[in-house]
C-alpha cells in the first residue's frame, strides 16, 4: 500500500497513464497528473487525481513539482507517433529529450525517490537479426522517436550516477487494451477494433506479414508497480516475446467483433520495423514479473470497452 506517498504521473491523461493513475488511485497513492492533453482525454482521469493542464516542456512544470513534491514519477508524457517524429524530429526531440530532461531536473531538486520510465522496445532495435530481441542487443532505432526514446533513457542514466536519482526504464512492445486512440497511428488493435464494430473496412499498411508484440495494458501497470521497489539503474523490456502477424490480428478481431469483410491495404509507413518481439527475462528476474494477460484475452476485454463506449454514446464512438 502507498503509506501517504504521492506519485506523479506525466501523460496520466493519455492511454497508458490512465490505466496507471487508476491502479495509483486504488493502491491508495495521492496521485497528480501533469499533462497537455495533446493526446490525452480528461474524461480518462479519474476525478479523484489532482490534474495540472502543463506541458513538460515549460518551465511552469517544474514549479509544480516544487509545489507537489511527488515521491514517485511514473514518467509517460511523450510525443508517440512514430510518423510524427519523422516529420517534425524537432517537435519530438523537445518534447521526448528535453521535456524529460526538465522532469529529471526538477525531481532531483525536490528529492523524487525514484522515476519510472515508460520507454520504447518495438522502435528501439530496429529490425533486429533474431527476435525475441533481448534488452542488452544494440540499440539500433529507424526513427527519430526510436532515437528521442533512448536519449531520454541515457538521460535518466546520467542523473543516476551522478546524482543517485533511481530510475528503471521499461521498454514496452506495442501496448494495447481500453481508452486507446482508435484514430491515433499505433493502436491497430484499437483503429482495427472501432472501425470493424462500425462495419467499417480496416486499412493495413503493407501486406500485414509485419509482426508485433502485442502486451496488454494491465500487464504494462503491473510491470510499472514492480519497478517502484526494484530495477534500479536497470532498462528493461516488457512484452510477451511472441510475434503476432498485423494479418493474424486482423483474422483474431474479425472472430471476436464478427466482421467478414476483408482489409484495405496502403503503402507500408516510413519509419516502421518489419519484426519485432521482446525477451521479457530480465524483467522476469529483477521485478519478478511475467505477462498474464492472453492476447485472445486482452482482445476481447478491449473489443467489449468499444462495444460499451459506442453503446454508451448512442452508436457514436466515443475516443480515447
Ligand atoms: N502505446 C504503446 O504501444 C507504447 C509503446 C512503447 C512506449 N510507449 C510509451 O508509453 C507512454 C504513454 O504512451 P500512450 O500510448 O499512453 O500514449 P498517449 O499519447 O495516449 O499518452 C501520452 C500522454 O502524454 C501527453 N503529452 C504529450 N506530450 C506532452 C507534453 N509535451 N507535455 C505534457 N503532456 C504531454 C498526451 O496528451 C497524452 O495524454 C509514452 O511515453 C510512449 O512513448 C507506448
Amino acid at each position: 500500500m502507498a503509506d501517504g506517498r504521492k506519485a506523479l504521473v506525466t501523460g496520466g491523461a493519455g492511454f497508458i497513464g490512465s490505466h496507471m493513475v487508476d491502479r495509483l488511485l486504488k493502491l491508495e497513492y495521492d496521485v497528480v497528473v501533469i499533462d497537455n492533453l495533446s493526446n490525452g482525454k480528461i474524461k480518462n482521469l479519474d476525478s479523484a487525481a489532482v490534474f495540472h493542464h502543463t506541458d513538460i516542456t515549460q518551465p511552469a512544470m517544474a514549479d509544480i513539482i516544487q509545489r507537489e513534491q511527488p515521491d514517485l514519477v511514473f514518467h509517460m508524457a511523450a510525443q508517440t507517433s512514430v510518423t510524427q517524429s519523422t516529420q517534425d524530429p524537432i517537435a519530438d526531440t523537445n518534447a521526448n529529450v528535453l521535456g524529460t530532461l526538465r522532469v529529471l531536473e526538477a525531481s532531483r531538486r525536490v528529492g523524487v525517490e525514484k522515476i519510472i520510465y515508460s520507454c520504447t522496445g518495438g522502435a528501439l532495435y530496429g529490425d533486429p537479426g533474431t527476435i525475441p530481441v533481448t534488452d542488452d542487443a544494440p540499440i539500433a532505432p529507424v526513427s527519430p522517436y526510436g532515437m528521442s526514446k533512448w536519449m531520454a533513457e541515457e538521460y535518466l542514466d546520467f542523473y543516476y550516477r551522478q546524482y543517485r536519482l533511481r530510475y528503471t526504464s521499461l521498454r514496452y512492445g506495442n501496448v494495447f487494451g481500453p481508452r486507446q486512440d482508435p484514430h491515433g497511428e499505433a493502436g491497430v488493435i484499437a483503429i482495427f477494433s472501432q472501425a470493424m464494430l462500425e462495419g467499417k473496412q480496416p486499412q493495413i499498411f503493407g501486406d500485414g506479414t509485419q509482426e508485433r508484440d502485442f502486451i496488454s495494458v494491465f500487464d504494462v501497470i503491473d510491470a510499472n508497480l514492480a519497478a517502484i521497489e526494484r530495477g534500479d539503474g536497470k532498462a528493461m523490456n516488457v512484452a510477451t516475446g511472441v510475434p503476432t502477424s498485423v494479418n493474424r490480428m486482423f483474422e483474431l478481431l474479425q472472430g471476436i467483433t464478427g466482421y467478414k469483410w476483408d482489409p484495405l491495404h496502403a503503402p507500408q509507413r516510413a519509419g516502421e520495423v518489419y519484426r519485432i518481439a521482446l525477451d521479457w527475462s530480465q524483467a522476469a528476474q529483477v521485478l519478478g514479473w511475467s505477462p498474464k494477460i492472453s492476447l485472445e484475452e486482452g482482445l476481447q476485454m478491449t473489443v467489449d470497452y468499444f462495444k460499451e463506449s459506442m453503446s454508451s454514446t448512442g452508436g457514436v464512438p466515443q475516443t480515447g
